[in-house]
């Protein structure tokens, strides 16, 4: 059984999806190794560690994938870089299927069985094959560091000689897995830390890592967490209440690190400009939402901006800015899910198409879309016409196709959405 790792191509993209260990591994359990050249240098893993690993390196994407049973990726490899793959290969990275369709689609037309390690479910078993968790573990961690680097001022209390120097303030809006480890490392650094959460359960959470939990308490904040323990969409209500809140709050804050999310949903807005007026200068806002929009309004995505002498840091991939522990994790995930599919003892790819983890993960198999959430519903047959319409047919089928793959558009009601415990 052959496995490739395919250099990321995507610009800004630092992360490998094999690291040395992982590729020993591969090697112990019977699988030969292809790295594409260069494919782990932004995340400081060089080819000779890779050869000396049992890999033997590829010169070219083509080259790496010829004869491939297993490819393995970080983000989304481009349909055309794919070609030459062999039908049916197994393509395991996130693939964020809802970004450029039509890109996708192409994709699914090379053959390929197309697995989606963002869909992984949140069930124990499969903790360790979490993609979101261990690269949002990072990511809130590095919020931190990048927030801290920003601040021109010192984190913790220091009693010098020379005076007293304050702790910083740091308030955490989002106390999911990336909020919770931001929360832990402002702690270790010595702010003062308290956070926020639409999820009641998030408040114990919080407050066991020593932080001030800050929102309003109504009976709409008790009942918010959903079956699946995400969050819900609030009432304008309730937001209108936890703004009013958390605008006096941040006021007083020296970094505001957000994370909040809604699976499948451009993220909230919670610090808007006039809040962000409100900071002190020199004050950061770190937004960990920047990618999906930004949950503060003066973000600029993939930049550092300056707004009213507050720093808004908006990287879009802070997982890749600690490339090297987050290609180590994001590598492991990917290898303790491959391990499920050989079998012990031919050392052979076996794949259970039925089994839990595979069909949560599995998008295409034989060029066709086969995951649940990606199958759109059959379009309601509209009533024949009663002259036929000759014109411009190809300029229809664009602007359907515009339509279709707006990444704005709102997932139906009831469609299961990226991200989901099933
Ligand atoms: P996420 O990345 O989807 O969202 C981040 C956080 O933002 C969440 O805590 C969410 O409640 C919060 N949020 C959303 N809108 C907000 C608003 N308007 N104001 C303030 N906060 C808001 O969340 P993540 O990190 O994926 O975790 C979601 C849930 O899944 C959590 O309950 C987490 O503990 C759970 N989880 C379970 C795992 C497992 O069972 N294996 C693994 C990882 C997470």
């Amino acid at each position: 059984m052959k496995v490739a790792i395919a250099r990321e191509k995507a610009a800004g993209e630092t992360r490998v999806a094999a690291t040395p260990e992982t590729v020993a591994k591969l090697v112990a359990l019977g699988c030969k190794v292809a790295v594409e050249k260069g494919a782990g240098s932004l995340s400081r893993f060089v080819d000779a560690q890779y050869k000396q690993a049992g890999a033997t390196i590829g010169s070219t994407m083509a080259a790496t994938l010829k004869g491939a049973d297993v490819v393995f990726c970080v983000g989304r490899p481009s349909a055309s870089s794919l070609s030459g793959i062999n039908k049916g290969a197994l393509v395991i990275g996130s693939l964020n299927p809802s970004d450029d369709q039509s890109e996708f689609n192409a994709l699914a037309k090379t053959g390929a069985a197309l697995m989606s390690m963002e869909f992984m479910p949140r069930i124990s078993r499969a903790q360790s094959m979490d993609v979101l968790s261990s690269q949002a573990n990072l990511a809130g961690y590095q919020a931190v560091i990048d927030g801290a680097g920003e601040f021109d001022r010192a984190l913790p209390m220091m009693m010098t000689a020379a005076g007293t120097v304050h702790p910083a303030k740091i308030f955490v809006m989002g106390a999911g897995v990336a909020g919770l480890q931001a929360i832990a490392t402002a702690r270790r650094l010595g702010a003062v830390v308290s956070a926020t959460d639409v999820r009641p359960a998030a408040k114990e959470q919080v407050e066991s890592l020593g932080a001030k939990f800050i929102a309003v308490e109504n009976e709409e904040f008790k009942q918010a967490e959903t079956a699946a323990g995400y969050a819900k969409q609030m009432s304008e209500e309730y937001q209108k209440l936890q703004a009013e809140l958390t605008a006096k709050h941040i006021a007083k804050q020296d970094i505001v690190i957000t994370t909040a999310l809604i699976p499948g949903r451009k993220a909230p807005v919670l610090v808007t400009k006039k809040m962000v007026e409100t900071m002190a200068p020199g004050s950061v806002v770190v937004d960990l939402a920047a990618e999906r929009g930004g949950n503060c309004e003066a973000t600029v995505p993939g930049k550092v901006a300056n707004f009213k002498d507050v720093s808004i840091v908006g990287y879009t991939n802070m997982p890749g800015r600690i490339a090297a522990s987050a290609s180590q994790l994001y590598s492991r995930n990917l290898l303790t899910f491959l391990e499920t599919l050989i079998d012990k003892e031919s050392g052979k790819l076996n794949v259970d198409w039925d089994e839990e983890l595979v069909k949560a993960i599995l998008l295409t198999l034989n060029g066709k879309i086969v995951h649940e959430s990606l199958i759109k519903a059959p379009a309601v047959k509209k009533p024949a016409a009663k002259k036929p319409v000759a014109k411009k047919p190809a300029a229809k089928a664009k602007s359907a196709k515009h339509t279709s793959t707006n990444k704005t558009s709102k997932p139906k009601s009831g469609e299961p959405k990226l991200g989901e415990k099933k």
